[in-house]
């Protein structure tokens, strides 16, 4: 089944409000030329929206123009009704801040902190008060309250990766994005921190995620498939095999 990118999954209510608008967002780095090239879509409030691709195909570009890590050099972006190409470097640092969760594909853990103060850091410089028991339980949600206190060197990269989603849903965010979440954690891991992720996106919240695997892809609402950096498919409901079959067709259009 396909549709008009930003139509609203069967599974939302007709009541969802769109947390993410971007319109027509391209993103050029020279001598890789447009590697995002024209994506317009919205990202609903309680939805799980996931983004799969080729290799280089401009998941992570992608990820990082919606949320204002980026500046796409053409396109808007809003993000809870604020366009993020007018604000400056710091208003945009504070919207990132306040209302945007990451979990990056190589985790950009900071190396002199423990994995409780990873945890801990997104709220600090948000200024707000951060309760030890909300840190203490995204690292359980996790399974690593016993590694708490080590620092990331200390840490296998899947332990790594399990810690920057417990530093991404930590606090209260209107938009989590996660850039192959579970790409380093076996099949068990991997279930968990889709579960967490699913839950995460609760009442007023959104996930959008990147994966390469096709069956946590497949436990999303919508599944956008990415080709040269343009929206080549969008799947409302998607099962295993039909994003397999959108990832593996061929030709253009939708
Ligand atoms: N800062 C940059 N400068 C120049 N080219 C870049 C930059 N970042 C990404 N690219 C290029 O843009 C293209 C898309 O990269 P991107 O990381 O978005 O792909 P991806 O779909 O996330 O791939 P993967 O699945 O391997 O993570 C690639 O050809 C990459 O080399
Ligand atoms: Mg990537």
């Amino acid at each position: 089944m396909t549709a008009h990118p930003g139509a609203l999954p069967a599974s939302l209510s007709a009541r969802t409000r769109a947390v993410l608008v971007a319109h027509d967002v391209s993103k050029e780095y020279p001598g890789a030329g447009r590697v995002v090239d024209g994506v317009s879509l919205q990202v609903f409030a309680g939805e799980l929206l996931a983004i799969v691709g080729p290799s280089g195909s401009g998941k992570s570009t992608l990820l990082h123009c919606l949320s204002g890590l980026e500046r796409p050099t053409s396109g808007s972006v809003q993000i809870g009704g604020t366009r993020l190409e007018e604000l400056g470097r710091s208003a945009l640092a504070r919207l990132r801040r306040e209302r945007v969760g990451f979990v990056f594909q190589s985790y950009n853990l900071i190396s002199s902190l423990t994995a409780w103060d990873n945890v801990a850091l997104p709220a600090r410089l948000a200024r707000r008060r951060v309760r030890d028991e909300d840190v203490d339980r995204a690292l359980a949600h996790v399974g690593l309250s016993s590694r708490a206190r080590a620092r990331p060197a200390a840490l296998s990269g899947g332990q790594q990766q399990r810690v920057a989603v417990a530093r991404a849903l930590a606090v209260d965010r209107d938009l989590v994005f996660a850039d192959e979440p579970t790409g380093a954690l076996d099949s068990a891991a991997g279930a968990q921190v889709l579960s967490l992720l699913r839950s995460a996106a609760g009442a007023n919240r959104a996930v959008v995620m990147v994966t390469h695997d096709l069956q946590a892809a497949a436990t999303a609402d919508r599944v956008l498939v990415l080709r040269d950096g343009a929206i080549h498919r969008e799947l409302l409901a998607p099962t295993p095999t039909a994003v397999l079959q959108a990832v593996t067709a061929g030709g253009g259009g939708r």
